[in-house]
């Protein structure tokens, strides 16, 4: 059983692509276990677009507590046109957030912060934790797809991934700022990268040279080749694979999940208690900086000296 978040540095890189593939070529190669996608981007809403278009709750709606888990998880909604059965019967789909009647924008991923800042988030991180420990009685395999900003809800949702995958776009560019990512989510998270896809490689670039360059960043699962039909699907909200399992994409996302499928990959500690440690990292950095100020003297404005204040 894992739990794997697919993030990458930029928009647009392919996370959803990549997510849906992988998740729809999962439940056809393992017919018997149940395979879920959670769509963590409440902007976009590429997975639920494409998945799940009416669905009765979301996971903002779990988190605020008003509605249970098992009304938010739905079965893919891809069905044969001519049996109306579903085609991927084991594959659930956890949609982000949906917008409500009256309201112009969508609600936030994360519930209303109450109270103290710390407070809410550590109830978010024990929320999500049980969440977890949920999804893990009835889903073998969980790929958890997130946005292109970045803020609090990057930390849970890297957090509940086990490992991380990093998708790249074949720029160096791409491959910096993903080494950042990914030393940062080490380093504060202790998260694991599971790995790193190269998506939309052209015939202009040479395989070899970026498989090299991204290896830096953690194993290469596999190379997404640039393909018209992907973005074709796209555009008629169809998953490419779901469309045609033939063309050299879909091909390449066969090859990157089963690698995957024998991959092991440690289970991650809960939430809670990773991100209690940074709090308390963080506090006691704060307060031995202030001790350090006491102690000495810092020119002020103007050449003046002055004393740094005591909190
Ligand atoms: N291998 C590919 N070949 C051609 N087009 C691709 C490929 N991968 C992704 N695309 C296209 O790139 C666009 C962005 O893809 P996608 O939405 O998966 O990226 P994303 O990283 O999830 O974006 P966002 O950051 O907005 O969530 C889509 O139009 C998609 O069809
Ligand atoms: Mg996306």
């Amino acid at each position: 059983m894992s739990f794997i978040t697919v993030i990458s540095s930029k928009g647009g890189s392919g996370k959803s692509t990549i997510v849906m593939g992988l998740g729809l070529w999962a439940s056809k190669l393992r017919p018997n276990q149940n395979v879920l996608l959670i769509d963590g981007d409440l902007v976009v809403n590429t997975i639920q677009f494409k998945m799940c278009r009416k669905p009765k709750a979301t996971l903002a709606d779990v988190l605020r507590g008003i509605s249970p888990l098992e009304d938010a998880l739905h079965q893919c909604d891809l069905v044969n046109p001519d049996t109306g059965e579903a085609i991927y019967p084991n594959l659930g789909i956890l949609p982000a957030a949906k917008r409500r009647r009256g309201q112009k924008q969508r609600e936030s991923f994360l519930p209303p912060m109450h109270g103290g800042r710390y407070a809410s988030v550590m109830q978010i991180a024990r929320q999500l934790d049980d969440m977890k420990d949920e999804l893990q009685k009835i889903f073998s395999l969980v790929f958890v797809d997130t946005p292109a900003t970045r803020g609090m809800e990057h930390m849970f949702l890297a957090g509940l991934g086990d490992g991380i995958i990093y998708v790249i776009d074949p720029t160096d560019e791409s491959i910096e700022a993903t080494l950042t990512t990914a030393s940062d989510l080490e380093r504060m998270l202790g998260a694991q990268t599971i790995g790193v896809v190269i998506n939309r490689l052209s015939s202009k670039h040479k395989k070899q040279e970026w498989v090299k360059k991204a290896s830096e960043i953690g194993p290469v699962l596999g190379v997404v080749p640039k393909d018209d039909l992907v973005d074709d699907t796209f555009a008629r909200n169809i998953p490419v694979v779901a469309e045609n399992e033939n063309c050299p994409a879909s091909q390449a996302l066969k090859e990157i999940t089963l690698r995957l499928l024998e991959t092991k990959i440690k289970p991650s500690e809960k939430i809670a208690p990773r991100l209690e440690s940074i709090f308390w990292g963080l506090a006691e950095s704060l307060i031995k900086s202030n001790k350090n100020q006491e102690v000495s003297e810092r020119p002020g404005f103007l050449g003046r000296r002055a004393k740094a204040h005591r909190v």
